[in-house]
């Protein structure tokens, strides 16, 4: 293939300010780099990554106006202003870039789903343009019911049919939908703010094909356009540190004295709070399970607070020498660590992949979104992971002994790994990721 044609394409990826979308985006960067495309990547002041960390790239900042995401506020407001605020910067941007630069480069935009502003300046410029998903296929087509089961009243869902299948999206039942306990209100929001967006030309989704097969399939028919599954990105790309926070590499050497297997990881990921009530039940949980444990709590995560300032001192007392409590972790690195035996996770969709990945099993613990859904798959489907039924002390004792203990634990561990291996296939040349990225790069040069 020749290399001028990709040295004449650049490619300019749009990147959101949340940990879980920005992470994939600058893996896919890292991923195409390698394989000979120029690479902008386009971002807010708020939550900007570190450019030192990615020399290989070109930075373009947009200013957002925002200081911080807060969680709790109203999502679909905060996503329109985020949108509206760098449509026309992006474009003036690019339009400066254009005329810059020799007449033979061509841009295709690659954006993050939710920086959907993208779309027309796509189509104002002329460019093509792609999106990448970084959420499970799986959860595209619970998505994509939502219209349907909101004109029917199901928001939020009822405790009368939480537990029941929702037909047409089978093992999901109500409890497992995305904004199951989200008022009927936002949830027409979301619908809203999603029916706006124009189909792109392809679809880039971090997944791989043997783990959601169906649903890709489901998905192929509803989109009609090509759909590149390349995951699992953390494994595909040499790519750095990409945390916004700052990781405690401490914790490492910690798990060096562990015995293989022993400690559970438990990390709820960059966007899940939880109250004081919520927080003694995990501490609690993780004291009276006898496990070792690696235990990230986010600064900001507990309401009200900074960090662990509600933690009781006979709790860190009880616990000295078995556990941890940090701030933030380099995961990939601790997934990968001998010691760890288990991941109690929100199940976000890249802790899921990474937890693949490196063969862990999981206990889930879903907060928000396609968490949910993930989970539901973790634990029914695949097989991977256990569900924590609440969030209550006893009821974590009986899911870290069963996940860590001998009979069914030894059994979800074993499946975990032939998944690992299942998912390193993948990437081996021949394999379904890899097919995909070299596909990609076709359709990529072609457009
Ligand atoms: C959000 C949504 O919650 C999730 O459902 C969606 O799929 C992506 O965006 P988030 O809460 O950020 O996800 O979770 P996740 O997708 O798992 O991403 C978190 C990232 O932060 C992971 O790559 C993980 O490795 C990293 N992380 C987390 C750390 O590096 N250290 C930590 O201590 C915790």
């Amino acid at each position: 293939m020749g290399d001028e044609r990709k040295q004449s394409k650049h490619l300019v990826l749009i990147a959101s300010p949340f940990q879980g979308h920005m992470t994939p985006m600058l893996q896919l960067g890292s991923v195409l780099h390698s394989k000979g495309f120029s690479i902008t990547i386009a971002h807010t002041k708020l939550n900007s990554p570190d450019p030192s960390n990615h020399p290989e790239f070109e930075f373009l900042e947009l200013f957002d106006n925002f200081l911080a995401i807060d969680a709790s506020a109203h999502f679909t407001k905060f996503l329109e202003l985020l949108n509206n605020n760098c449509k026309k910067q992006l474009q003036d941007l690019l339009i400066q870039k254009i005329q810059q630069s020799n007449k033979m480069m061509m841009i295709t935009i690659i954006y993050d789903n939710i920086m959907y502003f993208a779309e027309e300046v796509a189509r104002n410029l002329n460019l093509p343009i792609i999106v990448l998903r970084s959420c499970s296929a799986s959860y595209m087509p619970a998505f994509l019911a939502l219209p349907k089961l909101h004109a029917q009243g199901q928001f939020p869902v009822q405790d009368s049919i939480r537990d029941k299948f929702v037909p047409e999206l089978y093992p999901l039942r109500y409890k497992d939908l995305p904004f199951n306990n989200t008022s009927s209100e936002v949830v027409q929001e979301i619908i809203a703010l999603s029916g706006r967006n124009r189909i792109p030309s392809a679809i880039i989704w971090n997944t791989m094909d043997f783990l959601e097969n169906s649903s890709l399939t489901k998905l192929q028919k509803h989109y009609k356009i090509p759909i590149f599954s390349i995951g699992p990105l953390n494994e595909l790309a040499q790519c750095p540190s990409t945390s916004f926070l700052k990781e405690d590499t401490d914790c490492i050497s910690w798990l060096d004295k562990q015995a293989p297997r022993s400690v559970i990881y438990v990390s709820l990921g960059s966007l899940a709070t939880m109250d004081e009530k919520e927080l003694a039940e995990i501490a609690w949980g993780l004291a009276d399970s006898n496990q070792a444990f690696l235990w990230v709590v986010r600064p900001g995560s507990v309401k009200g607070s900074d960090w662990i300032e509600f933690l009781p001192s006979s709790f860190l007392e009880e616990v000295r020498g078995r556990g941890l409590v940090l701030k933030w972790a380099p995961q990939k690195q601790v997934l990968a660590h001998f010691a760890v035996g288990g991941f109690w996770s929100h199940c976000g969709w890249n802790s899921s992949l990474e937890s693949i990945s490196q063969g862990v099993p999981m206990m889930c613990w879903p907060f928000l979104g396609d968490q949910y859904v993930n989970s539901r798959y973790l634990s029914c489907v695949w097989q991977v992971g256990l569900e924590l039924e609440c969030l209550e002390r006893n009821a974590i004792v009986i899911i870290i002994r069963r996940l860590l203990g001998d009979d069914e634990g030894k059994e979800i561990r074993q499946r975990a790994i032939n998944m690992k291996e299942k998912a390193n296939c993948c990437l081996w040349k021949g394999g379904s990721s890899f097919n995909d990225l070299n596909n990609l790069v076709e359709f990529i040069l072609s457009n």
